[in-house]
């Protein structure tokens, strides 16, 4: 198995019931869950996928949809009806016992959404209780835990009872027990779906710096849409024990599978899921810096554009020039466009929808997406924005490329370049449109 994968499930299949496996093999037949519904319960049917190393894969569904089932198995906590399961190297689902406990110890740890802690031992035993376990010397397992009771933010509440904290700092203690393992997988079962909601985001917000933090391999379980999407690197959709999908957030939510997915992601907070780079248009309106203002008001002109992005060697974003100005400086005999350059905010492609809203209406020209080095990779106008959050399909191919309408006409704009003919060869004649470099 490749190094990067952490956990691979191949056609794994989990039946509940008097004749597991004849139900198993009737379903990779064709056979549908209902029909074998006299045999038993089939609870996975047929999972396949890789987690990468470093990844947060979520298992999303509805309640009953065999997400726990699933997870149990990849620990083999829960013994698969068919099928293989591989956790960092190891294929878990023909080894012994003894040996399933060893990878239980080194690999995988589990965090359960109702916490599962020992309620008279103290927050730092608790964390420390699988170190015991394990057999190691206290002073370590006392360091170790140290450790991590504080990365999770429980410093100085080591001495305290479980029964003495709140609902979200018990779970914390619950996390630290399965990171003091220092196991390369965590395994997460609805494990922050008992939390209020502002200590549940409090919450993913951490997994999240933890994660990067650790770079460990996270599974997370869930049936909130909204968490997988927050949390999820990828997710697995599940309906009815299968796995009906598997993509990023942004690929579910702009290209569900089918109607089921579709249906399930449409009360999902587009604005936080979708990003800059998953909306922005190829800036068509586009002029090299060096190509001057001449060629620059013709590019508008064609385009019907009232103003249009400017760039340096190499497509760095220098700013925008509007047709007021342009025209001005050709009327002038002006020819340098960095005279007139405006610069609205750019943004990095990463920043989620809702964080565009207050620069796209305030610059009231379309945002520059501008990735780390200064490079212009697209563009969100206004519109194009409100359609993504609305989830509204664009109903036109062309969207309108600035979207204050320009006070100057065609007529205008070709007038001042015949009149001001003479002044041509000051400017370069460079004129793009279109495409990204
Ligand atoms: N030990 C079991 N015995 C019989 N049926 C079970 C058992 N565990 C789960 N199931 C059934 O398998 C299906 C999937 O359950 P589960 O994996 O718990 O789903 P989820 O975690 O998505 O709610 C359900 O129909 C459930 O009733
Ligand atoms: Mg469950």
């Amino acid at each position: 198995m490749n190094e990067s994968i952490a956990v691979q499930a191949k056609n794994l299949y989990k039946v509940f019931g008097k004749k597991p496996k004849e139900v198993a093999r009737r379903l990779s037949e064709g056979a549908s869950r209902d029909e074998v519904s006299a045999l038993g319960t089939a609870a996975v049917i047929d999972a396949s996928f890789e987690v990468k190393t470093g990844e947060i894969f979520v298992v999303m569904g509805l309640s009953g949809s065999g997400k726990s089932t699933l997870i149990r198995m990849l620990n083999g906590l829960v013994e698969p009806t068919s099928g293989t399961v591989t956790v960092v190297g190891t294929t878990i689902t023909d080894i012994s016992q003894a040996e399933l406990r060893r990878v239980r110890q080194k690999s995988v740890s589990m965090v359960f959404q109702h916490f599962a802690l020992l309620p008279h031992r103290t927050v730092l035993e608790n964390a420390a209780f699988g170190l015991e376990v394990q057999g190691i010397a206290p002073v370590e397992r006392r360091a170790r835990a140290q450790r991590v009771v504080e990365l999770v933010g429980l410093a100085g509440w080591e001495d305290k009872l479980p029964r003495q904290l709140s609902g979200g700092m018990q779970q914390r203690v619950g996390l630290a027990r399965a990171l003091t393992a220092e196991t390369d997988v965590l395994l997460m079962d609805e494990a922050f779906s008992a939390l209020d909601p502002l200590i549940r985001r409090e919450m993913q917000e951490q997994l999240v710096e933890l994660q990067a933090e650790l770079g460990k391999t996270i599974i997370f379980i869930t049936h909130d849409l909204n968490e997988a999407m927050f949390l999820g690197d990828r997710i697995a959709v599940m309906r009815d024990g299968r796995i009906v999908q598997v993509g990023s957030p942004e690929d579910i939510l702009t290209d569900p599978a089918n109607d089921y997915v579709a249906q399930f992601v449409q009360d999902v907070d587009r604005a936080r899921v979708l990003t800059a780079a998953s909306v922005m248009e190829p800036a068509s309106a586009e002029v090299s810096v060096t190509s001057g203002p001449r060629n620059a008001l013709r590019t508008m002109r064609d385009l019907q554009s009232s103003a249009v992005f400017v760039v340096g060697r190499g497509r760095q974003y220098l700013g925008v020039v509007r047709d007021r100005d342009v025209m001005r400086q050709v009327k002038a005999g002006e020819t340098d466009l960095r005279d007139i350059l405006r610069k609205p905010q750019a943004v990095s492609p990463d920043t989620p929808l809702v964080d565009l809203v207050e620069p796209s209406i305030e610059s009231g020209l379309p945002l520059a997406v501008v990735n780390e080095t200064g490079k212009l990779l697209g563009t969100i106008p206004r519109v194009t924005l409100l359609a993504a959050l609305g989830n509204v399909p664009l109903t036109t191919q062309s969207i309108p490329i600035m979207e204050s309408p320009s006070r100057l006409t065609r007529r205008d704009i070709s007038e001042a370049l015949t009149e001001t003919v003479g002044y041509e060869a000051a400017a370069g004649t460079e004129h793009r449109t279109g495409g990204r470099a």
